[in-house]
Formats: C-alpha cells, structure tokens, sequence
C-alpha cells in the first residue's frame, strides 16, 4: 500500500512537474540552415568556384537554406567600394540568428586548417546558445583535415592533371601557405603526389615549401616543360599574377628564367567536381552529426 501511495504521488504529482520543468514556455521549431564560409575572391572570375559550390549544395540539400560569409576584411572592403556587399561571418550569424535558424551546419570552403578556420570556430562559438538564438552549430571540416583527406585529396589532383601534359613534364601546383603549424599539409601533400607520381610537386606562396625550394627538385628532374596549376579554391590573384603573371617574381617567369618551357591551367580547386565531392562529404557529415 505504501509503494502503491508513493507511485501515486511520483505518476501524478512529481512527474508531470518535471515534464513541464523541462518544457518551459513554448517549445521552438527546429530551422536547419547551411553556412558556406570561404576566404573570397576580389577577381570577378573566381566567382565560377563559388557559383559551382552553391549549386552543388543546393543540388544535395534542395530543403535546406544556404547563407554565404566570407573571412577575409580585405576582400569585403575591397568589394564594398565597388558596391557588392558581402557578409562576414559574424554578420551571417546574426542574420540567421534574426530569421530564427536553431541548428546550422557550416562548411569551411577553406583548403586546410589555418588561421582563418581558427577564427571561424571562435565566431561560431560565439553566437552558438545565445538566448532565443540558434542551439547548435556544427562545423565541416576544411578540404584537407584528415589522412583519409590526404588521399583523395592526391587522387582528385592526379585525375585532375592536364590531358595534354607529357608523361616527362613537371607539374607544380601553388597552395596558399600560412606561418599556421597547419602549413605542414602541403609537404603532407607533396609527399603522396609524389609516391603516385614523382613529377608533380606542391608549393606555397606564403609558407614552405617555397618556390626556391622546388627550383633544384624539380632540376634534377631533367623534365623541359612545367604545368603550372594553383592548388587554392578559386583561381584569384594569387593565380593569375604570382603563379601565372608575366612580372619578374612570378613563378612562372622565375622557372623560364631556369630554362624551363611553361604552360598555366587557371582553374581553382573548388571547379573541379571530384575536389567539391570532398567538401561536400564533409558538408553531409556536419549534416548528420546534427543532434
Ligand atoms: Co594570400
């Protein structure tokens, strides 16, 4: 009788006061949304690698709202002179934060763990469970971020190779680089390239290995012609000045200056479908790691 009594007052009494405990004031409706961060690009042709995400992305989540930021101040000033207005990360979180998102999945379109997705998971961190805001934030990794990356990675720049590239010629692809300890990626990289095919080798504009570096490796090499590729998202600045420019210090006319024949492919990574499957796989686990 006594148990009875006590189950009694815990069904009726005790209980429901939990339930609604838990439950106070009314209960929100989940609202998924997608934030794509890149760097930006302040060359209107990059913008092919941006359109070429945002379709992919819709394609595979056609339900789901998509919002854009960009990391890099210099680029938005630049632009916002010329009336384009572009959010930061902060300014895209608020805006979702305003439209009353509760779970937000963002892709880092960066190509490796540096500074600038250093920053990006402090942002995000910053605006996840503010009061009425959005409940959870879930991240998706940069392009290069695990061993498994690493290698498909490889994969999608050999079969990315140009088709009129001779088996004898060189291939160096320019990253970006980053005094960032993530820097350490790109040597990663060039060392699988390498294992598949010892003719192509991966340099960085702002960190190592640099194209001094690659000069002397890629001499003993004997090859005649070298295909210049950028190894960044978007083919920008970077591309089309200081690997493919006609000036003194670009790399193209430093290894002409070696005697070396060169032919440039102006394409970012993020044109080519096999390089957005590993973004996107990234995307679809942030995706499901949704509580
Ligand atoms: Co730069």
């Amino acid at each position: 009788m006594k148990k009875l009594i006590l189950f009694f007052l815990f069904t009726c009494l005790i209980l429901p006061s939990l339930v609604f405990a838990s439950g106070h004031g009314h209960k929100r409706e989940m609202k998924k949304g997608i934030l794509l961060v890149a760097f930006g690009s302040s060359i209107p042709e990059a913008s092919v690698s941006f359109e070429n995400i945002n379709k992919r992305v819709k394609e595979e989540f056609p339900e789901t709202p998509v919002f854009w930021a960009y990391t890099s101040s210099m680029i938005r000033s630049k632009l916002a002179k010329e009336g384009k207005i572009l959010d930061s990360e902060a300014m895209a979180l608020a805006k979702m934060t305003d439209q009353g998102f509760t779970r937000v999945a963002a892709q880092s379109l960066h190509t490796i763990r540096g500074e600038e997705f250093d920053d990006l998971v402090r942002t995000l961190a910053a605006f996840e469970g503010l009061p009425g805001g959005i409940e959870k934030i879930v991240i998706g990794a940069p392009l290069l971020s695990s061993q498994k990356d690493m290698e498909d990675v490889t994969r999608a720049i050999l079969a990315n190779l140009p088709a009129g590239r001779k088996q004898s010629e060189a291939v160096v692809l320019m990253g970006h680089g980053t005094p960032h300890p993530s820097n350490v990626f790109y040597t990663a990289l060039m060392y699988h390239l390498q294992k598949k095919d010892p003719l192509v080798f991966m340099g960085t504009v702002e960190g190592s290995p640099t194209i001094d570096d690659l000069i002397p490796m890629i001499k003993e090499k004997k090859s005649k012609k070298i295909w210049l590729m950028p190894f960044m998202s978007v083919a920008g600045d970077h591309a089309r000045n200081d690997l493919a420019g006609d000036e003194p210090g670009s790399w193209k006319s430093m290894l002409e200056k070696q005697g070396f024949k060169t032919e440039a492919v102006l394409k970012g990574t993020a044109q080519y479908d096999n390089m957005l499957d590993i973004w996107m796989d990234h995307l679809k686990q942030a995706m499901t790691d949704h509580p």
